[in-house]
């Protein structure tokens, strides 16, 4: 029987109950403990999950530093705000233990390598949580693309645009805050999955908050046979949040830039060519746990859907729009 991973979160985060959601619902996995900064928000957490008969009940850790150190775990799921990825992943790995990290995957490209090399030296797992690229249909759309559904695939757009100025976490600096690293991070994604990012020139334009990050944003990246990508995304606007991509016999519309459950091709006149439907999620996590899951079994640092030099590939990406806007994070230097 193959083992069980044994799981624990670090930061009661709000996403952090839909990825607990789902360990409880995975095989394989395990959710064994829970750490927050105050002892009594994990346990609320805990109290607040509905658990499995079968399933262990996990355990309440008040700092992040003592569940680490838990030698019966295996796996951590880090979801604390963007800045804090680097060192609380690097806090998780420097105690042995494999590391699934929420996007944006850290600040910059420097400390995605850091961690990366780092998980490699200890022959320990780490990954990012960007569970767009863990859909299986995926391959069957880049199939279609690849067949020629579309004829040749000249451009495609992307956007992820929503008001979300409720959030503190995402307008603050200190935080990792913007656009970019929330919303823009699944855009580039889409791009990535399907353009690639070996573009050679980009031209870019955005908007700052008064406190420095990027509210909005547009951006087309040019490749050297002629293709386009433009990047939309925003989080004080409202959008569509499709992706499109256009060929000279059609196009192919994906409703959702992050969850690719379903996708369509038409022609000029809006015929349907063909029509890609992918199975019903849980809640679309359990793709990106179970790819975790298989490589940690089988003592691999990284995943085939998002190897490290993607997630560093994605990161200069956004190093380089950044370094366009003149957009500097407190915790850029931190390494
Ligand atoms: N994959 C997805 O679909 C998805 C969706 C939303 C968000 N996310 C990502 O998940 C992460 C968390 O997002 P969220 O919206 O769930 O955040 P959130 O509710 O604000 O939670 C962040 C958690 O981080 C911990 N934390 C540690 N230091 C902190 C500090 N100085 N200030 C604030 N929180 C601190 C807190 O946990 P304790 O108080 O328990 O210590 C807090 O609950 C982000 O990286 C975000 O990009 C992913």
């Amino acid at each position: 029987m193959e083992k069980t991973i044994r799981a624990g979160i670090l930061g009661a985060a709000k996403i952090a109950s839909k990825m607990a959601k789902t360990m409880l619902a995975v095989d394989g996995i395990a959710l064994c403990a829970v750490a927050s900064r105050q002892l009594e928000k994990a346990q609320a957490f805990i109290d607040a999950l509905e658990l499995p008969a079968d399933a262990p009940v996990p355990k309440a850790y008040g700092s992040y530093e003592e569940m680490v150190k838990d030698p019966t775990l295996d796996l951590i799921y880090v979801c604390t705000p963007q800045s804090f990825h680097y060192p609380h992943t690097m806090l998780c790995l420097e105690n042995g233990k494999s590391v699934l990290c929420e996007k944006a995957f850290m600040l910059n490209a420097k400390q995605a390598k850091k961690a990366t090399t780092l998980a490699k030296e200890k022959g320990l797992f780490l990954g990012e949580a960007i569970w767009t690229r863990f859909f299986p249909l995926i391959e069957d759309i880049r199939k279609a693309l690849n067949d020629g559904v579309i004829g040749a695939p000249h451009m495609m757009t992307a956007s992820f645009c929503v008001n979300n100025q409720h959030n503190q976490r995402m307008y603050d600096p200190a935080l990792g805050g913007g656009a970019l690293l929330d919303l823009g991070v699944y855009v580039l994604t889409c791009i990535d999955l399907l353009f690639g990012l070996d573009y050679d020139s980009f031209q870019t334009t955005a908007e700052l908050t008064e406190l420095g990050v990027d509210a909005k944003s547009v951006t087309t990246f040019h490749y050297p046979d002629g293709r386009t990508a433009t990047a939309i995304f925003s989080m004080n606007t409202i959008g569509d949040n499709s992706v499109i991509v256009g060929g000279d016999q059609g196009y192919l519309s994906i409703p959702s830039v992050t969850s690719w459950t379903s996708a369509k091709a038409y022609d000029q006149r809006k015929n349907l060519l063909a029509e890609l439907q992918g199975p019903e999620p849980f809640t679309g996590f359990e793709y990106e746990l179970e790819a975790a899951i298989s490589a940690i079994r089988a003592g691999k640092s990284e995943c085939p859907q998002m190897p490290h030099e993607r997630i560093v590939r994605m990161l200069e990406t956004m190093d380089a729009l950044r370094q366009e806007w003149g957009m500097v994070l407190p915790g850029d230097s931190q390494l």
